[in-house]
């Protein structure tokens, strides 16, 4: 493609963008598609095409093809999982992102790209009130030993900080002086003893993480009230496993479970492992961490202080589009030490000097992208001050759609106290029906709100029972729609119990 054609292409480009956008603000568009399984295969054909095509067939194709076959998570009635927020300055970053494309595994390879990282990242660490030991450079200037790094998603941060805390763990079991073969064999010994400890509300990434890594998984219950982890139980679990020969080296605690955005009270399992500082402590904030940047969330980060690693995914509520998401890491030496590796070609004077950073060594894969570009358009576009503007928008919708259902005691239970912009709710049944018809009643409401596409909203099952989950947080979301989603569950509640019975 030559230059002018280009220009022509991304000017329709971006006016169909910016009509998309302005279509999911008014409306036009339903939350939800209409399509069935396998809708594209007729429409697209089954082989590649053998000549080059002109762009602006594909960008009609775009229109005509994937719009209708796409789930709108900016629409302001997409109140399903977590958010996915996109932003126009997101947008332009990732714009200059590919144009300069590059995989700058090391810093030779692109120093702007490592060197954009390591600053945008401590500015990150400040806005969410993160301990100084999570930053690369101090305020005061002087170089930390921590860091940030962003990685793709908080699955794949955990995995990364697992297998760090895998190899400072195995390698502590080894003496010094051990040769080769001894090194080995005593870690190969502990590595099928070795297990994770989490509770049975943590993401089922670190189960992932546990699995890619053939390492054993156990769940510690919750309080039944609060959804969180128990601080005893988890220390009375580490406790029961090592006295059984097992080796717990890892624990994930939470902040914002995804069910029921449930917190874990870090500073109470600090305390209770205390007794095991070869535990590593990882903290999964991957959506509620973007409220940390509110005054009144931010004291919160200092609960993990003593924490080893901490991710949260600027791609969820922070308005940077996929892929951003944040780890930090208290000692960078133990990603080094568990993921560096240098063949002949890496080598650089650069490298070679420990004056730069290689983010390779902080991630599983070698190449990366230039994703700091997003984080620095959009906190430079927003400022901390816009983007709290938009975190109180998320908090205050959520507040809102919360007071409406808890004004109608007849026909909802909130179950959970409302956090972070999500509120949990269960269908009541007429007086006299039970447990069991109010998750009918639950799970039929939340059917047929998102069969009629109009809304998207959650039916999961929390604590064995059914519930609908809500929660608004694109930068479309609006009071407003909050207010229609309630009258829409008011309307279908009053069909469904008529509908279904005791
Ligand atoms: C608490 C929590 N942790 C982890 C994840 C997984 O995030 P990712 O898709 O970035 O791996 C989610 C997803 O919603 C989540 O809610």
């Amino acid at each position: 493609m030559d230059q002018d054609t280009f220009r022509e292409q991304a000017h329709r480009a971006i006016e169909q963008i910016i009509s998309y956008h302005s279509k999911l603000k008014t409306n036009e568009l339903s939350v939800l598609p209409a399509v069935q399984p396998d809708y594209l295969r007729s429409l697209i054909p089954v082989s590649p095409p053998e000549k080059g095509q002109n762009p602006s067939e594909i960008q009609d194709d775009v229109e005509s093809k994937i719009i209708p076959g796409l789930t709108h998570w900016q629409h302001p009635h997409f109140m399903a999982f977590f958010p996915a927020n996109f932003s126009f300055p997101g947008l332009l970053g990732d714009m200059y992102s590919t144009a300069f494309t590059c995989a700058a595994f090391n810093w030779l390879c692109s120093p702007a790209v490592t060197e954009l990282e390591t600053i945008v990242m401590d500015w990150v660490a400040e806005m969410i009130g993160l301990d100084e030991a999570f930053r690369s450079t101090h305020s005061d200037g002087t170089t930390g030993t921590g860091g940030g790094v962003i990685q793709g998603s908080a699955s794949e941060a955990v995995l990364t900080v697992m297998v760090a805390a895998r190899e400072r763990y195995l390698n502590s079991l080894v003496p010094e002086g051990a040769d080769e073969d001894e090194r080995w064999e005593i870690r190969g010994a502990a590595y099928g003893k070795l297990c994770v400890v989490i509770s049975s509300e943590a993401h089922s990434c670190t189960e992932k993480a546990a699995m890619v890594l053939g390492i054993r998984v156990v769940k510690v219950a919750v309080d039944p009230d609060t959804l969180a982890i128990s601080p005893l139980a988890l220390k009375e679990k580490v406790k029961e496993l090592k006295a059984k020969g097992w080796h717990p080296f890892f624990t994930t605690n939470t902040y914002g479970t995804t069910s029921t955005c449930a917190v874990d009270p870090f500073e109470e399992i600090e305390e209770a492992l205390a007794e095991f500082p070869e535990v590593w402590k990882h903290v999964d904030a991957a959506y509620a961490g973007s409220f940390l940047v509110l005054p009144e969330f931010k004291p919160d980060a200092q609960k993990w202080k003593g924490y080893d690693s901490f991710d949260f995914n600027m791609h969820k509520a922070l308005l940077v589009p996929f892929d951003c998401s944040c780890l930090f890491i208290r000692e960078r030496k133990w990603l080094i030490n568990a993921l560096s590796l240098t063949p002949s070609y890496l080598r650089n004077p650069a490298s070679e000097s420990g004056r730069v950073i290689d983010y390779r060594d902080w991630q599983l894969p070698l190449g990366r992208r230039f994703r700091s570009l997003k984080i620095w358009f959009v906190v430079r576009t927003y400022g901390v001050e816009g983007l709290q503007r938009h975190m109180r928008r998320t908090l205050e919708c959520g507040e809102y759609f919360s007071s409406l259902v808890r004004d109608r005691p007849d026909l909802f239970v909130v179950t959970v106290q409302e956090r972070f912009g999500l509120t949990v709710i269960r269908v009541k049944p007429e007086e006299g029906g039970d447990v069991a018809l109010g998750d009918r009643l639950t799970k039929e409401v939340a059917r047929r709100v998102n069969e009629e596409r109009n809304f998207f909203v959650t039916a999961a099952v929390s604590k064995g029972r059914e519930i609908i989950r809500v929660v608004s947080g694109s930068e479309n979301a609006t009071k407003e729609s909050m207010k229609v989603l309630f009258e829409d569950l008011v309307a279908k509640v009053g069909e469904v119990r008529k509908e279904i019975t005791a």
